[in-house]
């Protein structure tokens, strides 16, 4: 899986040293509120798994799954909600995990929902940002570590569902992204 990659931008020991940074601050902000965390899936569960367990705060955790890409590399512009019913978030402080924060339809649209069953309040933790004009502006509060506008792999992001368990974070070739699978 590693010889798909064109480079590696961050190997699993610098991902899980930033974790424990980001964790900290979010343990400092979160100490005197309840938190709910609400995971993205299926790109934000090795970032999810990761990060919860270095916040030391009780919390509650629930997932949402969307897709906006559809297996290619260019986002649609369409967000699919694949849950049906919203988490419960009803005057709770709501954390959002993703994995990558790119064109910002994804946490937008999501952000937007949540929004509509009156959280306390709602902030955005994202590993990954690109650095790059998007079409929809995004508030995030938490940020791993900023990309330039490549198309990356690896701890939870995939091309075509694959590459999701490569321990590293890296840009994926680009002679294979021609044809997924
Ligand atoms: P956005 O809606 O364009 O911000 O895209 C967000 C979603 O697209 C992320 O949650 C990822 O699942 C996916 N995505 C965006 N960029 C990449 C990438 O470079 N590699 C893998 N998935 C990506
Ligand atoms: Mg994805």
């Amino acid at each position: 899986m590693q010889d798909d990659l064109e480079r590696v931008l961050f190997d699993e020991p610098t991902i899980l040293r930033r974790l424990d940074e980001i964790a900290a601050q979010i343990s400092r902000d979160y100490h005197d509120r309840d938190l709910t965390v609400i995971a993205v899936l299926n790109g934000s569960l090795m970032f999810m798994a990761d990060l919860l367990r270095r916040i030391e705060l009780p919390l509650k955790l629930d997932c949402l799954s969307v897709a906006s890409y559809h297996g290619k590399a260019q986002t649609s512009g369409e967000v699919l909600f694949k849950q049906v019913a919203t988490p419960d978030v009803m005057d709770r402080h709501v954390l959002i995990l993703d994995d990558i924060l790119d064109s910002g339809h994804t946490l937008a649209s999501i952000c937007e929902k949540l929004a509509t069953a009156n959280p306390r309040s709602i902030r955005v933790c994202v590993l990954l940002s690109k650095r790059k004009e998007r079409s929809r502006s995004v508030n995030v509060d938490y940020v791993g570590f900023e990309i330039e506008d490549e198309f990356v792999v690896g701890y939870g992001l995939d091309f075509g569902e694959r590459y999701r368990n490569l321990p590293c974070i890296g840009v994926l070739r680009k002679e294979l992204m021609a044809q997924p699978n």
